[in-house]
Parts: structure tokens; sequence; C-alpha cells
């Protein structure tokens, strides 16, 4: 069974809105096995045998949060050449803006060869309903996707 792995930081509750709804929608997807994870509690081989990787954070002055940017300077080098190829995504939740944090999280990902699968989620000011609906269908897409072989 292919493993998709939801990872995300919050201070708040808008990234977790988005975080369950994307959980929600994987797991309508049978044939993946779909963990949801705080960035912090998140290791290089939860990265590792993940087969799809959808990363949430707010921004944070800009950027991404310090939690998220903790996982990758944990990780990197246990993960550099190993995820190569790898489908990943990305929700932000941002007071006005939230493209340096996609930005960001972009360049690192280019870093570790990740494949960007689809186009990332950002909320801005407050979530929608349609914003929380387009998080349900990234994960359900990233979740589809690697269970038949789509990315
Ligand atoms: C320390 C800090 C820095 C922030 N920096 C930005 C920023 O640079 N751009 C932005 O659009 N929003 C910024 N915000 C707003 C948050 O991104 C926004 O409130 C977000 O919804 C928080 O998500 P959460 O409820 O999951 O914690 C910042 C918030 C905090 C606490």
């Amino acid at each position: 069974m292919k493993k998709l792995l939801i990872v995300y930081h919050t201070q708040g509750s808008r990234t977790t809105e988005l975080a369950q709804a994307a959980l929600d929608g994987a797991r309508g997807v049978e044939e993946t096995e779909t963990t949801l994870k705080r960035a912090f509690d998140t290791t290089a081989d939860d990265l590792l045998a993940a087969d799809a990787i959808l990363f949430g954070t707010p921004e944070n002055f800009g950027y991404m949060s310090g939690a998220l940017k903790d996982l990758f300077d944990r990780t990197f080098y246990a993960c550099e050449n190993k995820v190569n190829g790898k489908p990943y995504a990305v929700f932000v939740c941002a007071g006005n803006d939230g493209s340096g944090a996609v930005f960001n999280i972009d360049r690192i990902c280019t870093g570790l060869k990740l494949k960007k699968a689809c186009e990332p989620v950002v909320a801005r000011k407050v979530n929608t309903p349609e914003q929380v609906e387009a998080a349900r269908e990234l994960g359900a897409t990233l979740a589809a996707g690697i269970a038949f072989g789509i990315f």
C-alpha cells in the first residue's frame, strides 16, 4: 500500500483545519495509507518511508514556520539523494501573503529533488470554505496520484 505523509505546524487553528481537510480527502482513497504528523514530531525516517509528502505551514515573517524549517534542517542530509522524484505539495495559511512560505519550501524541495505534484493551496486572512475544500482535494489528489501511478 502506498503511503502519504501530511506534515504540518501551527500555533493556532487555521493550518490544522486545512491539514484535517487534506487528511479527510486523502483517507477517501483506500489504496493509500495517510498519516498526519506535526513537524516537530516528524523524522527523516518518516520522510523516507512516504511515497508522497504534503507540507503545511503558516507563513511567518515571509517564510515557512520555524518548525517546518527545523524539519528540513534536521533531515536534509539523511534525505538528500534518497527522495529524488518523490511527489510533494504545499498548503499555507497566511495573514495577507503566503508567497514567501511557498517560494522557500519549493526552494528546499528543489534542493532535495522532490517533484512538485500540485499547485499550492494558500489561504489568506481567513480559511474560506473554498480553501478548505481545495485542501481536501489536494489530499485526495496526492493520495490517488500515488495509488494509481499518476505522479
Ligand atoms: C510570528 C508571526 C509572523 C507572521 N508573519 C506573517 C507574514 O509574514 N505574512 C503573512 O501573510 N502572515 C503572517 N503571519 C500571520 C499568520 O500567517 C496567520 O495568522 C496564520 O493564519 C496562522 O496560522 P495558524 O492559525 O495555523 O497558526 C504571522 C503570524 C505570526 C504569529
